[in-house]
């Protein structure tokens, strides 16, 4: 038969997870799930509400009312808020400055995971976000913490976004570590490296070195799982 495994791939912010997880996904045939892209949709939302990313409560009781769905587009993936298309908007710079801390929140965290479980259901699935291997699919056969160091990340990110957004790499390498500090040291499911993970530091390699790194560990984990 044809087996499939689930692929976990969590690190940092600009270490590459999201372009190496379409990519692996495309190569394997299997599905590319963003996880980041569902915090950031609840973080427009509340943002457009006029809801404080830090009033717990209304926070979560406003993520429970939203309809958020992701699709494969000719592009990549695509993601719709209550039926509008927001891929685009989800990435503005003031998206991003408060997207940590709308994902502190537990609630918000227990409703997103749940709707990740059930996507990652059928096997077949490569998700990347902060806590995929360590807490949203803890029995993924395959699980990958992605970093880079903190300058190579602000300087990638800066080369993808810098002067669309009017900011600079130091301002940008700031944002960075501030938004990593709090994945980090949030209570609830923070960003960890899960103890069964395979660490891969790609400030030197380039996409396409990662990408065959993962492919090929896949290729062995799929023959253990037959
Ligand atoms: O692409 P980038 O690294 O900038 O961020 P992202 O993957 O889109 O994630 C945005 C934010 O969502 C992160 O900084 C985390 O605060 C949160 N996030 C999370 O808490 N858990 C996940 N599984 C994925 C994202
Ligand atoms: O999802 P995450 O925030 O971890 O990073 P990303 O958005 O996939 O990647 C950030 C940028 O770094 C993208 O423009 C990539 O093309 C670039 N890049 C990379 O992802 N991997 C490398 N080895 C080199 C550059």
């Amino acid at each position: 038969g044809r087996e499939r495994i689930n692929i976990a791939i969590d690190g940092p912010a600009g270490a590459g997870k999201s372009t190496v997880a379409r990519k692996v996904a495309e190569q394997l045939g299997y599905v590319y799930i963003d996880t980041g892209a569902m915090y950031r949709a609840v973080t427009l939302s509340a943002l457009r509400s006029g809801i404080d990313p830090l009033d717990g409560p209304e926070i979560a009781s406003h993520a429970a009312s939203l309809d958020i769905r992701l699709l494969p587009g000719e592009q990549g993936q695509r993601v719709l808020l209550n039926g509008e298309d927001v891929t685009e908007e989800i990435r503005s710079r003031e998206v991003t400055q408060n997207v940590s801390q709308v994902a502190a929140n537990g609630a918000v965290r227990r409703l997103l995971a749940e709707k990740q479980r059930r996507l990652a259901d059928r096997k077949g699935v490569v998700m990347d976000g902060r806590d995929i291997g360590s807490h949203v699919l803890p029995d993924a056969e395959l699980k990958v913490f992605l970093t880079a160091s903190a300058s190579e990340r602000a300087l990638r990110r800066y080369r993808e976004i810098g002067d669309a957004q009017g900011v600079s790499l130091e301002q940008l390498e700031r944002e960075i570590e501030e938004r990593d500090r709090m994945d980090r040291e949030r209570d609830v499911s923070p960003l960890v490296c899960a103890s069964d993970a395979v660490v891969m530091d790609s400030t030197a390699m380039t996409i396409e070195e990662v990408c065959s790194a993962i492919v090929s560990l896949s290729r062995t984990k799929l023959a253990e799982a037959k």
